[in-house]
């Protein structure tokens, strides 16, 4: 299908500062876990932190097709930049679908501006990963503040972000329908951020705990109205789950480009090893360009404005478990010289490995799936 004017231009965009800025850094932020301000700030300047995001706040209103096209040519040069990039493109989105102007005009504009290089998402806690609606943080009304309480896990961007979209309980009895969403600023008294995991992969990003202890906030600083949060972190993460498809499948790609310029070396052109290694490498390609259909489809979906739960599991599903025998394949064919001679490969195998846990397990998609597959059976019988 011919993109369109906007998806091309997000496109090359995304393949211009993936080239300038992330390719060159990747290999340092993985060594240094340094995080990428700069070249997050220069994807905000050129719109890509907010691509589904309306020109009126300073997105680039191309939509989600071009999100994930902009995703996937970033992550094939650096995954780690990529990740704060898909959080903020999600919290952006957020913000735009349940918050009013004055919050869009604070936080979507300013990303624009370059003023921040991401925005935060805060679901999960330490008791609380796949079963995110037994979540414990507590926020209690009191006058024109609410007083949050308690502690969250995995922050993408924590230490960085402009805002946190923090999920707590207003109403611990109503389970998934008292939890409510805040735009938590940095910096109250009372909101303490812990010092970066150290993580296999992604090591560039910084991901945080956030500790609430009696932090008092605004109650300017609800989105959308209490007891929806639960809502709007799973219809985020619906979306969420299209990007971090996209971004398993760049980094496949990377590998898959890096395995054919070794397989094209003229030294190794008479090697007998190559019908097997042709094998294998056909293969991959082959369950790869299936996978990253999946993800084409569930984003075309979200295009039309289409119900893609069911969509968004799948091609989380596939395109994270392909990615991930496909990097683990691509060093099986180059062996131990993927783990030398300034190679990628074993990093490619380390940054994709989260990709089947966070925004959901693997088991929580075929969860998803199921749920969903027997409602629509339902529907029918
Ligand atoms: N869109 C909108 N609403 C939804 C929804 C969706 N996709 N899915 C569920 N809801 C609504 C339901 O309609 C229901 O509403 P009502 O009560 O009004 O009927 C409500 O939410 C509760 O739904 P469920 O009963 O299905 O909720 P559950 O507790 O059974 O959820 C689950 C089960 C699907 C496993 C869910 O807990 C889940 O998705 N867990 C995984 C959480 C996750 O992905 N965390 C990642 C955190 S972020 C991260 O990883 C870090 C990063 O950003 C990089």
């Amino acid at each position: 299908m011919e993109l369109t004017t906007q998806q091309l231009a997000a496109q090359s965009a995304a393949g211009t500062i993936a080239h300038s800025h992330l390719g060159p850094l990747a290999p340092s932020l993985d060594h240094t876990e340094a995080f990428p301000t700069e070249s997050l700030k220069a994807l905000g300047r050129a719109g890509l932190l907010g691509v589904n995001i309306d020109e009126r706040w300073g997105g680039l209103e191309a939509g989600v097709y071009a999100y994930v096209l902009a995703v996937r040519a970033l992550a094939e040069h650096c995954a780690a930049t990529t990740v704060a990039m898909m959080v903020t493109n999600m919290v952006a989105e957020a913000i735009q679908s349940f918050g009013n102007d004055e919050q869009r005009e604070r936080y979507l504009s300013a990303l624009r501006r370059g003023d921040w290089p991401a925005l935060a998402f805060s679901l999960s806690e330490p008791d609380s990963g796949s079963d995110a609606a037994s979540l414990k943080a507590i926020a209690r009304r009191d006058g024109g503040h609410y007083i949050l309480n308690g502690v969250k896990s995995w922050v993408t961007s924590g230490g960085h972000a402009g805002v946190y979209l923090v999920m707590a309980s207003t109403d611990p009895s109503k389970r998934s329908r008292g939890i409510s969403a805040f735009l938590v600023d940095p910096g109250l008294p009372g909101f303490t951020i812990t010092r970066p995991e150290e993580k296999t992969g992604l090591r560039g990003s910084s991901t945080t705990q956030l500790v609430f202890e009696d932090c008092r906030i605004p109650a300017s600083a609800l989105l959308g109205e209490e007891g929806i949060g639960f809502k709007i972190a799973m219809s985020s993460l619906d979306g969420g789950r299209v990007g971090v498809s996209a971004q398993a499948c760049g980094v496949a790609f990377a590998a898959l480009r890096d395995t054919a310029l070794w397989l094209a070396a003229p030294e190794r052109a008479d090697d007998p090893r190559q019908t097997v290694w042709r094998e294998s490498f056909a293969r991959h390609v082959a369950e790869l360009e299936a996978a990253w259909s999946a993800c084409e489809h569930a984003a075309r979906l979200k295009d039309k404005g289409l119900p893609l739960t069911r969509e968004a599991a799948i091609s989380k599903l596939h395109c994270t478990e392909t990615a991930n025998r496909v990097c683990a394949a691509m060093i099986d064919i180059v062996g131990v010289e993927a783990c030398h001679s300034g190679m990628r490969l074993e990093q490619y195998l380390r940054d994709v490995r989260v990709t089947r846990i966070y925004e959901g397990t693997s088991e929580v998609q075929r969860i998803v799936i199921a749920r969903e597959a027997l409602k629509a059976s339902m529907r029918k019988a």
